[in-house]
């Protein structure tokens, strides 16, 4: 029987090459984000090319309720969804008392308020009926602090803990939590989080947008838990569990100076 994803922030990016990568899987797709024109055009694209079904459901999920507005939608649509995809969020760079309260609202309801309550919906639904599958974005961000960009990093580390708290609760369930963590890629995120300000883009290799989603479908299908994208960002994480925390922050803050 084909299967139902609804995925958020699918109409760029990482989102983006995820819906393709479930659509060329012969997968029904629930796509989310505010632009609608975009995904319109991936509904048109996608069904004809496919011959699936698509669901455009535009949406802002930084407003609060947003998450529990999506979750009404998807059901007086009467779908049924296998898995659920947490992908829309944002970072801001800038110096964390410069930045406007606004925005560190929009990114915490997005980056955490919006991802938890899906998360919450429909594994409430999923118990029952012992399945279902969830990839949660995190990011590289997640294992340091993240001076300059203080509050995206730590919407990072949330992501991450709580998807492999909440994976462990669900294996009874039979229900998977795959966590995945990429390093800068290349999409939109560089402009609107203004992070290609930063001496981290300068030194790093970008990736490419297809192979990180590539690398989480894969991860999710087989239930993993956790997944870095890039033999260097995996070995950063291991490195400075040896390191005391003062130094990690003081070598993070280095990362992410200002160049220009
Ligand atoms: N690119 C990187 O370097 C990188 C690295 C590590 C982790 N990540 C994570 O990967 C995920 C995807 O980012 P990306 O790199 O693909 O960035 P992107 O190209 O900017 O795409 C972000 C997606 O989220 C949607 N979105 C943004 N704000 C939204 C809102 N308020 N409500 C609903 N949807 C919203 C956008 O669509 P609309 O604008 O149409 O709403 C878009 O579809 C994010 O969680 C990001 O933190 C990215």
């Amino acid at each position: 029987m084909q299967k139902t994803v609804l995925i958020t922030g699918a109409s760029k990016g990482i989102g983006k090459e995820l819906a393709l990568l479930f659509a060329e899987n012969q997968c029904n797709l629930i796509l989310t984000a505010r632009s609608g024109d975009r995904l319109e055009l991936l509904k048109e694209q996608l069904e004809s090319r496919y011959g699936i079904s698509v669901y455009p459901v535009v949406k802002d999920l930084s407003r609060p309720g947003a998450a529990g507005e999506l979750f009404r939608e998807v059901k007086e649509k009467g779908l049924d969804v296998d898995y659920l995809i947490n992908n829309a969020g944002f970072g801001d760079y800038g110096s964390f008392a410069d930045t406007p309260w606004e925005r560190y609202e929009e990114m915490i309801t997005l980056n955490i308020t919006s991802l938890t309550h899906l998360t919450h919906l429909f594994v409430q639904e999923w118990k029952g009926r012992k399945r279902g599958r969830i990839l949660n974005l995190s990011s590289t961000a997640a294992f340091q602090p993240g001076p300059m960009m203080a509050v995206y990093f730590a919407t990072k580390a949330f992501v991450l803990h709580l998807s492999e708290a909440v994976g462990n609760e669900l294996k009874k369930d039979h229900i998977t939590v795959t966590t995945l963590c990429p390093g800068p890629t290349s999409t939109y995120f560089g402009e609107v989080s203004k992070m290609n300000a930063s001496q981290l883009v300068r030194n790093v290799k970008i990736a490419d947008a297809r192979e990180v989603a590539e690398l989480g479908f894969k991860a999710m299908m087989k239930g993993k838990s956790m997944i870095i994208h890039g033999t260097m960002n995996k070995l950063a994480p291991f490195g400075i569990r040896f390191l005391p925390r003062k130094w990690v922050t003081r070598l993070s803050a280095k990362v992410m100076r200002r160049y220009k």
